[in-house]
């Protein structure tokens, strides 16, 4: 029999979660908050008042999903580490309790053979740090790093892959200028302190990994491709820029050591020159770099769309999810094979990759049916395949999310999980998708057509 999808040996087949998204019990056992906690209290910040004071309750439950994760037959999970819980000041006294959590969850996921992906920043924040200026302060390089070399020596013996931030754009955009996410600040001067201190930040972590760790350690963005509506010269200008601010803008400082030019023209005024020395320390050796991919964006140029001057248009007749997103596989081999191009040929991971469809409510016992998640998730696994094809070297795949779980600031709402969560009772029921990816996995990806 000849096998349609071949995949490497060792190839990691994973599903991924973020601390605040399902933990829960964000003050536990002595940890700090974070700017999760104050921006989630904050009355208007989160649709319908939701918060993680709860989410999945995973901080309690962690044994049961290590189970959920076996039973999709993961050989990785890729999951977050809630700075504030380890230093509930953000530098310093550490919290044995909160480092114990990490370390009994990695226990766990070794015992039943998953090998546990770290993630040091998923966008919650020490609100202490953000007290003395967050990602606006330049020290803000040696308190990660200071942190994440508390990380590596209690469990780099056991955790192979690191990873030091996640999304750094998402931080920027939502967090510093659009004030969509935490901390919730709108401001044009600030985005781009944020962008180099989170990129000197991350390349400072490399750094002390150097010294004490013995694994492998990469960074994590979220890529999205951009077309361009025409071939009209100020449409084509206005989908570089769009694709220099949310693609370039934190991957060049990291892997080239420079900024695209294209960002002068975004920020204008408020793109400073930066100190040359910088970029010897944002741009670190890496072991791979984490891609996360969702969806791609058609731009056309819009005068009136600041700070881009550029505006998506919307694909009709296309299939969109529920967070507006277009399905667009094409775009995740677009994106593979553009990175290999611009910047070498890393070991690359999909780090993240999936769909919030309206789920039917569950009858007892049954499974949910999930058929557009499944054929995303389908169409994406096949666009996996069609880039290690074309030589891409692409060692893993992690779906978002191993189960439902606060969706930031749009809430529980939005479900973009394998399995099913019933937030009032915490009940987990498989949907559909979940059986089809343990399916990909138990074949080593021959299931993605069946
Ligand atoms: C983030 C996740 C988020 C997902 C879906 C990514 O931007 O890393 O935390 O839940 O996309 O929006």
């Amino acid at each position: 029999m000849t096998r349609r999808y071949r995949f490497p040996d060792g190839f990691l087949w994973g599903a991924a979660t973020s601390a605040y998204q399902i933990e829960g019990s964000p003050l536990a056992d002595g940890a700090g908050p974070s700017i999760w906690q104050r921006f989630a209290h904050t009355p208007g910040m989160m649709a319908d008042g939701d918060t993680g004071d709860v989410a999945c309750d995973h901080y309690r439950r962690y044994r049961d999903d290590v189970q959920l994760m076996r039973a999709l037959g993961l050989k990785s999970y890729r999951f977050s580490v809630n700075w504030s819980r380890v230093l509930p000041e953000g530098t310093g006294r550490i919290n044995p309790k909160g480092l114990d959590f990490y370390a009994r969850l990695v226990d766990e996921l070794l015992e039943h053979g998953i090998t546990p992906n770290i993630t040091l920043f998923h966008w919650d924040l020490p609100a202490a740090l953000d007290d003395r200026g967050g990602w606006l302060n330049r020290d803000i390089a040696h308190w990660f790093a200071d942190y994440a070399e508390t990380m590596f020596k209690a469990l780099d013996d056991r955790v192979p892959y690191w990873s030091t931030l996640n999304e750094p754009w998402v931080v920027v955009d939502g967090g510093y200028l659009h004030g969509t996410l935490a901390p919730g600040h709108r401001n044009l001067y600030e985005a781009p302190l944020a962008t180099h201190n989170l990129m000197r930040a991350s390349g400072a972590a490399i750094q002390a990994y150097r010294a004490h760790g013995r694994n492998q350690i990469g960074v994590v963005f979220n890529i999205e491709p951009k077309y361009a509506a025409s071939d009209r010269e100020e449409d084509l200008a206005a989908t570089r820029r769009a694709h220099a601010y949310m693609n370039q803008q934190f991957a060049d400082p990291a892997l080239l050591g420079s900024y695209p030019p294209e960002l002068a023209e975004v920020y204008g005024d408020a793109w400073p020159d930066f100190p040359e020395e910088d970029f010897r320390l944002t741009r670190q050796p890496v072991d791979f770099v984490g891609i996360n991919y969702y969806t791609r964006a058609v731009v056309r140029h819009d005068a009136t769309a600041l700070p881009l001057r550029a505006a998506p248009v919307r694909q009709p007749q296309r299939t969109h999810t529920e967070t507006g997103w277009e399905v667009y596989a094409q775009g995740l081999v677009d994106t593979l094979t553009g990175f290999r191009e611009r910047y070498g040929d890393l070991p690359l991971y999909v780090t993240e990759n999936g769909s919030a469809f309206y789920d039917p409510p569950v009858a007892e016992g049954a499974v949910l049916e999930d058929p557009l998640r499944v054929d995303y998730l389908r169409k994406h696994l096949a666009a996996v395949h069609q880039a290690i094809e074309a030589g891409v070297n692409l060692k893993g795949y992690y779906a978002w999310s191993l189960m439902d779980n606060l969706e930031w600031s749009l809430g529980f709402a939005k479900r973009f999980g394998l399995y099913h969560v019933d937030f009032a009772t915490q009940k987990r029921t498989p949907k559909r998708s979940a059986m089809f990816y343990a399916s990909v996995i138990e074949s080593h990806g021959e299931a993605i057509d069946e």
